[in-house]
């Protein structure tokens, strides 16, 4: 940690990757923990396309923040500020001279906007996209602080993302309304959610909401085994079953559903749970369905719980920049927010372990896992 620095005038926030719901109530929680102390704060507009494509923004790509501009947005899902998963600096797609895209590293550029604008510090809020970038900024001197946002909750270095909370909630709230459709018709319903490489949403939704199956990357599923457990209700007079596939969950020996790859940005998940809905109906003869909730668990309000974790993440980013770390994310150590180096929290994704308890807990209540 450097000794306080009491030269800060400005600083800039910005919001990357995937939109996550609690991003409004950091930006708000950062803005009031700033002026609080006499600096200016600005948004940047589109994760860092606000500095790089400044030409194509009326106001040159960066919002000042006031009090009057954060007012009443703590609740709202999405950002005030945009954001944009192609827009990564270090692989920055532009059109090639036969028109195809192309990477290129523009954080050196970056970093010289920074300067320009005399921006002293910045909170870098995303996932672990973001965490990279903000890490490789923060290697070439500029002073960043990370704030972990993700509804995947993949990113290691945290107990927990703001947006995943939300994003189970309403998980779970689905696969209670559909436990009565599916009882009443006596089908299958299968239901996708994201996650990226990680199970947790759909194995904490599927738990909550008390599913019969939950496929997720961390376990390859024997699809035969699902089956069985559909038929097994059936013969004990529950004759409707709820599957819950996380989207990057994939078969035994078999490979991930990939919808797209395209030159800067990461791979696109989907369609696993179109296979499983296929693959049960034929193997057990009963009507399934196939319910895919994809963004709309990135969008809506944010829980209590995340809005909470979002200031508190937020008013921390600002702290640190007052007490003169850098280079660090905010990070929750229940109950304690604290702070790791960025490296930590890129150098591998969190996964689901499992010995976790809430394996072993879907295993004693004899929820299929498909192994
Ligand atoms: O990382 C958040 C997430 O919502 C993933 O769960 C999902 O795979 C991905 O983003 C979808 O991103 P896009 O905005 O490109 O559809």
């Amino acid at each position: 940690m450097n000794q306080p620095d009491h030269k800060i005038h400005k600083i800039a926030i910005c919001t990357g990757g995937g939109d996550a719901p609690g991003l409004n109530a950091v930006i708000r929680a950062a803005t009031l923990a700033a002026l609080q102390r006499g600096w200016e704060i600005y948004g940047i507009r589109d994760g860092y396309n606000g500095l790089l494509l400044y030409e194509e923004y009326l106001d040159g790509g960066l919002l000042r923040l006031t009090r009057d501009g954060v007012r009443g947005i703590t609740h709202l899902g999405g950002t005030i500020l945009g954001t944009t998963n192609r827009s990564n600096p270090l692989r920055y797609p532009i059109q090639g001279e036969k028109g195809q895209l192309v990477e290129v590293d523009r954080s050196d550029e970056l970093v010289r906007l920074f300067r320009l604008h005399g921006l002293d510090a910045l909170i870098a809020v995303g996932g672990d996209g973001s965490m990279e970038i903000a890490s490789a900024l923060a290697q070439k001197g500029l002073w960043v602080v990370g704030v972990p946002k993700t509804i995947d909750n993949d990113l290691d270095g945290t107990d927990v993302t703001f947006g995943f909370d939300t994003a189970v909630s309403f998980a779970t709230e689905c696969l209670d309304r559909l436990h009565s459709t599916a009882a009443s018709h006596r089908r299958v319903i299968v239901v996708e959610v994201m996650g990226r490489y990680a199970g947790w949403i759909a194995m904490e939704s599927g738990v909550a909401g008390s599913a019969d199956a939950i496929l997720i990357p961390e376990i390859p599923y024997d699809i035969e085994r699902v089956a069985e457990k559909v038929r097994e209700r059936d013969r004990s007079g529950r004759s409707f079953s709820l599957v819950v596939v996380a989207e990057g969950a994939c078969p035994r020996g078999g490979q991930r559903s990939v919808v797209s790859r395209e030159a800067g940005r990461a791979e696109r998940l989907g369609g696993i749970g179109e296979k499983v809905a296929a693959e049960l109906q034929t193997l057990t003869g009963k009507e399934t369905r196939l319910v895919v909730l994809g963004h709309l668990l990135r969008g809506g309000s944010p829980t209590s719980n995340d809005r909470l974790l979002a200031q508190r993440f937020g008013a921390a980013a600002v702290r640190a920049i007052a007490e003169g770390r850098r280079g660090v994310m905010v990070s929750l150590d229940p109950p304690l927010v604290r702070y790791v180096p960025l490296e930590q929290a890129t150098s591998r994704m969190k996964t689901v372990p499992l010995d976790c308890d809430t394996i072993l807990t879907a295993r004693d209540l004899g929820i299929c896992l498909g192994d």
